[in-house]
C-alpha cells in the first residue's frame, strides 16, 4: 500500500494544516498518566515536524462516543497533557463549530510554528455522518489536511474521510509507521510468522482470524476465542456463555490445521481473584467455574512457537491480567514476545488492553512496533482498504 506522505508538500511555512489524530484515550479517574498516554505519544512526531516546518497547526480528534455534548468527554485535559509533552502551548478552541465565525476569529491569530487544537469533534453530528457540508466547514478552516489518526481511519467520518477529499492530503510520520509495519504482516512476512489472538466472542474477531489463518504459520487463541471451541468440541464451557453462531463458526475454524487452542486453563469460582484457583484440562471446567486465563502447558506450546518464530503479532490479553492471580498467562507470553522483537523476530502489538498489558511488563520499548489502533489494526489485517486510507493512497 503506497500512502500520500508529508514529503508531497514542499513549503509548509504559513500553511494552514488541519490534523487529524486519535487523542481517544481512557481517562482512569481524571488521571492521564503513562499507562494511558500511549497515543498522546505517538503523536508528537508528527506534530513537532509541522510545527518546526513553520505550519499552522489545526488539532482535531475525538474522545469517547459523547451522547448530547456530553460534557464529560471535553478534549480540554487531553490537549493540556498534550501541550505538556510537546513543551509547547496549544490554544484550546471550545467554541461551538455550528456558530459561523466564533473559530475562523481564533484560527487568524495563529502564527507559524504555533498550534491550536479544537473540542471533540464528536460534538458535532456532522462528523460521524461525514456530512458534506460539516466536512465543507472543517476544510475551510485549512489549506491542507493531514491524517495522523490511523485508530480511527476504519470510521467514514467527517474529519477522516470527507475532509481528506476536499483538500490536498496526506498521511502523517504515525499513520505512516503504522501502515508500513502492519503491511509487513500481511505482504512477505518472515516466516515462521505467529499471530497470538485472544478476545471475548469469535464472532467479533472473525476476519482478522480468518485472514491470520490464512497468513501466519501459527495462530494461537485464548479466552473466549478458546472458550468457543471448547463449546464446539462439546466440553462444558462454565459461566462463559457461548452463542450458537460462536459455536458454528469455532467448528469452521477448528478445521484449519494451523490453529492452536488452549490445552489447560486456570478456572475459578471467584473471578475477583479472592477464592480457590485450579488449573485443569480444557475439558474439565465445571458449571460453576470460569475461565479466568490459560495454563501452564499451553504456556509452554504457545511460548514454543514464539521462540521460533520471526515474525509476531498480537492482539488480545490471554487472561483477566488486571487480577493479579489470573495474569500469568499473558505476562509470561507478553514479556517473551517483547524478548524476542527487535532482533530475532518482527514484533507488533495493539489494542488499548494488550497494550496495557505490555505496559505491565515493563518491557514496551522493546517492540517494534506498538499500533495505536485496536478496532483499526483489526480491520487493517482482516486485509480491509480502511476507509481514511482510501483517499491517501497514491494513485
Ligand atoms: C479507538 O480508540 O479504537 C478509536 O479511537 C476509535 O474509537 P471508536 O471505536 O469510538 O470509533
Amino acid at each position: 500500500m503506497k500512502l500520500l506522505t508529508l514529503s508531497r508538500f514542499k513549503n509548509l511555512k504559513g500553511k494552514r494544516v488541519l490534523l487529524r489524530v486519535d487523542f481517544n484515550i481512557p481517562l482512569g479517574n481524571g488521571k492521564i498518566g503513562p499507562e494511558e498516554d500511549h497515543k498522546l505519544r505517538a503523536s508528537l512526531e508528527t506534530v513537532s515536524h509541522l510545527l518546526t516546518q513553520g505550519a499552522r497547526v489545526i488539532i482535531v480528534s475525538h474522545l469517547g462516543r459523547p451522547k448530547e455534548g456530553d460534557p464529560e468527554l471535553t478534549l480540554k485535559p487531553i490537549v493540556s497533557r498534550f501541550s505538556k509533552l510537546l513543551g509547547k502551548k496549544i490554544a484550546f478552541i471550545d467554541d461551538c463549530l455550528d456558530e459561523e465565525g466564533a473559530v475562523e476569529k481564533k484560527l487568524a491569530k495563529l502564527k507559524d510554528g504555533q498550534a491550536a487544537a479544537l473540542e471533540n469533534i464528536r460534538y458535532y453530528y456532522g462528523e460521524e455522518d461525514n456530512d458534506v457540508f460539516f466536512s465543507r466547514r472543517l476544510a475551510s478552516f485549512a489549506d491542507i489536511y493531514v491524517n495522523d489518526a490511523f485508530a480511527v481511519s476504519h470510521r467514514d467520518a467527517a474529519s477522516v474521510v470527507g475532509v481528506a477529499k476536499l483538500l490536498p492530503a496526506a498521511a502523517g510520520l504515525l499513520l505512516e509507521k503504522e501502515v508500513q509495519a502492519l503491511s509487513r504482516l500481511l505482504e512477505k512476512p518472515k516466516r515462521p510468522m505467529v499471530a497470538l489472538m485472544s478476545g471475548m466472542k469469535i464472532s467479533s474477531k472473525l476476519p482478522t482470524l480468518k485472514k491470520m489463518l490464512a497468513v501466519a504459520d501459527k495462530v494461537m487463541i485464548a479466552g473466549g476465542l478458546g472458550v468457543g471451541c471448547y463449546a464446539a468440541k462439546g466440553y462444558e464451557t462454565g459461566l462463559i456463555p457461548i452463542s450458537a453462531e460462536d459455536r458454528q463458526l469455532a467448528k469452521e475454524i477448528l478445521k484449519k490445521k494451523n490453529l492452536m487452542i488452549p490445552s489447560d486453563v486456570v478456572v475459578t469460582k471467584h473471578p475477583v481473584g479472592k477464592g480457590a484457583v485450579r488449573v485443569t484440562p480444557v475439558d474439565g471446567i465445571k458449571k460453576d467455574e470460569e475461565v479466568m486465563d490459560i495454563g501452564p502447558e499451553t504456556i509452554r506450546r504457545y511460548a514454543a512457537e514464539i521462540k521460533s518464530a520471526q515474525t509476531i503479532v498480537w492482539n488480545g490479553p490471554v487472561g483477566h491480567f488486571e487480577v493479579k492471580t489470573f495474569s500469568h498467562g499473558t505476562m509470561a507470553l507478553g514479556t517473551l514476545i517483547a524478548a524476542r522483537s527487535k532482533g530475532k523476530a518482527f514484533g507488533v502489538v495493539g489494542g488499548g488492553e494488550t497494550v496495557a498489558a505490555l505496559a505491565q511488563t515493563k518491557m514496551s520499548e522493546w517492540m517494534d512496533h506498538i499500533s495505536t489502533g485496536g478496532g483499526a489494526m483489526l480491520e487493517f489485517l482482516a486485509g480491509k482498504v480502511l476507509p481514511g486510507l482510501k483517499p491517501l493512497l497514491k494513485k
